[in-house]
């Protein structure tokens, strides 16, 4: 007979138990607001955007218009003790029960929005591992640097965290299909975990610009994929435009609980780090909602009584995909500047990001930074990370890429060479073997054009540390003589 959760729970010391039993820790003490006007909204209602209607002066006379700014879910938080919530967070990684076991709902006190425990849709994200990063820190030139690796997730990428809590409020709502236009991950995050609830997955993704790995999970977990024929950008258009008529909760980072659930990484880092705050988080930035979610964490967690100070946010965009770098460096950083996305590092190939004012609201509040960098220095990057024995996807490797680039801008630079840096990698290595393949082969181009019915390449990316397999024949004795030499290579 299997052991009942009443029974594991009393295996556990009484220390622990006490703990456990103080605090079930679910409940709804949420509502919705207006990141620009403040106006508020019940959390059941299906809302993405602020309606309230506003009033300008325009040539003197008065015009309305509505607000349409995005939405932040905000609390009334319940249980704000800091030392009890630490102490309750670690004796819940003893108990065996499904929302304990996943490293969102563990730290349920900080995202009070649901108080149907069965409403929750988990595949035990989260949880994912703090490396030491030797080789990635000689390369960009500080003495220390760690890697907090997203990709560790169910489904390999930073999305699990922020879906599990969207997924989980389409169920206590009782939606019956979710949608979302992606870049890849979110399609496949969302299709997992719809799948896991009993609901139909969605998915606009552009036509021929999502990874392989991405695509193919999509396509395994049963979401209805629909390939647009535009960009990213004109996909996400659809989707708002298309749900709503047709009674389908949308999960993009539009959705304020995907902010919520990825807001809890944030709170796992720290447990990591013994509660001692790092310098810097840096994190790649495409339409800004990984940004936005630590950004939100590090404020709740400042007024919480957690931490007493804020990490520098620090964003890296791809140069081809860099509306934020462009808005924050423009002379009006209150208006968006869109460009029309172009980069290899599909992920983040996003010009019209819909959580542009909250990353950027956050970047400022923590006296962050904007950078862009190269195709080229986002394709080294990686193939570092690589070398770690870690790996990421290339969306990943533009922090690692960023952080170089501000070191090497030397005494100007807005890093100092003593910082305590985190750099957040947001996707695992498999998600686009393509890119990984065709760099160690030197064969990755930014441009793959079909003119004439011929393939034309352009704009090729140097393979500065190519590992391309080496062609021998079945012969033991040239093989030998090959691995001596790589041997003999590695000992000097
Ligand atoms: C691997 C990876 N990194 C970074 C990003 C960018 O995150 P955000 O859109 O929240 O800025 C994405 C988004 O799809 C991604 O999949
Ligand atoms: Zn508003």
């Amino acid at each position: 007979m299997p052991m009942t959760m009443a029974e594991r729970r009393n295996g556990l010391p009484q220390e622990v138990r006490k703990t456990l039993e103080a605090n079930p820790g679910f409940a709804d003490l949420s509502h919705l607001a207006c990141i620009e006007c403040e106006t508020t909204y019940p959390s059941s209602e299906v809302i993405y955007k602020c309606t309230s209607t506003t009033f300008e002066k325009q040539n003197g006379n008065d015009s309305r218009g509505i607000c349409g700014d995005i939405l932040d879910v905000r609390y009334e938080f319940r249980e704000t003790d800091p030392e009890f919530l630490k102490e309750l967070w670690l004796a819940r990684r003893m108990s065996n029960a499904p929302q304990d076991r996943s490293g969102v709902w563990r730290f349920r006190e900080t995202i009070p929005f649901i108080d149907d425990p069965n409403s929750v849709v988990t595949l035990f994200e989260g949880n994912t591992p703090l490396f030491d990063a030797p080789v990635s820190a000689k390369y960009i030139g500080l003495p220390r640097l760690r890697l907090k690796h997203q990709g560790f997730n169910p489904t390999g990428s930073f999305k699990d965290p922020g879906m599990t809590a969207a997924v989980s409020i389409a169920n206590s709502l009782s939606m019956e299909a979710v949608a979302c236009a992606s870049t890849g991950n979110t399609s496949a995050s969302m299709a997992a975990y719809a799948k896991r609830a009993g609901f139909l997955p969605i998915v606009f993704i552009p036509e021929g610009q999502i990874a392989i790995g991405k695509l193919s999970q999509a396509l395994d977990y049963g979401a209805l994929t629909m390939q647009i024929k535009g960009d990213f950008d004109e996909a996400m258009g659809m989707v708002m435009r298309i749900a709503p008529k047709l009674g389908i909760y949308v999960v993009n980072s539009i959705n304020p609980y995907r902010i919520e659930g990825q807001k809890t990484m944030v709170y796992e880092l720290m447990e990591q780090l013994s509660w001692e705050v790092p310098d810097r988080i840096v994190v790649p930035g495409g339409n800004l909602g990984h940004a936005s979610s630590i950004g939100k964490a590090l404020h709740e967690m400042v007024e919480l009584g957690f931490i007493d100070k804020m990490p520098r946010i620090t964003v890296i965009q791809a140069e081809g995909a860099d509306p934020l770098y462009e808005t924050i460096t423009s002379d009006d950083p209150n208006q968006l500047i869109t460009v029309h996305a172009k980069t290899l590092a599909t992920a983040v190939k996003i010009g019209n990001p819909i959580s542009w004012k909250k990353a950027k609201n956050y970047v400022n509040e923590t006296d962050g930074w904007v950078e862009k960098v190269s195709e080229q220095e986002i394709a080294d990057a990686k193939a570092i990370v690589g070398r770690e024995g870690i790996g990421c996807e290339p969306a990943s490797a533009l922090t690692v890429a960023g952080i170089k680039k501000l070191v090497e801008f030397g005494t100007d630079s807005p890093i100092d060479k003593d910082e305590d840096v985190v750099v957040i990698l947001t996707g695992n290595v498999l998600k686009d073997p393509d890119y990984t393949v065709n760099y160690h082969m030197d064969r990755l181009y930014e441009d793959y054009v079909t003119s004439l019915n011929v393939l034309e390449k352009a704009g090729k990316i140097g393979s500065t540390f190519a590992n391309a397999p080496i062609q021998v024949e079945a012969d033991e004795a040239a093989i030998a003589r090959i691995i001596e030499e790589r041997l003999a290579n590695a000992r000097k």
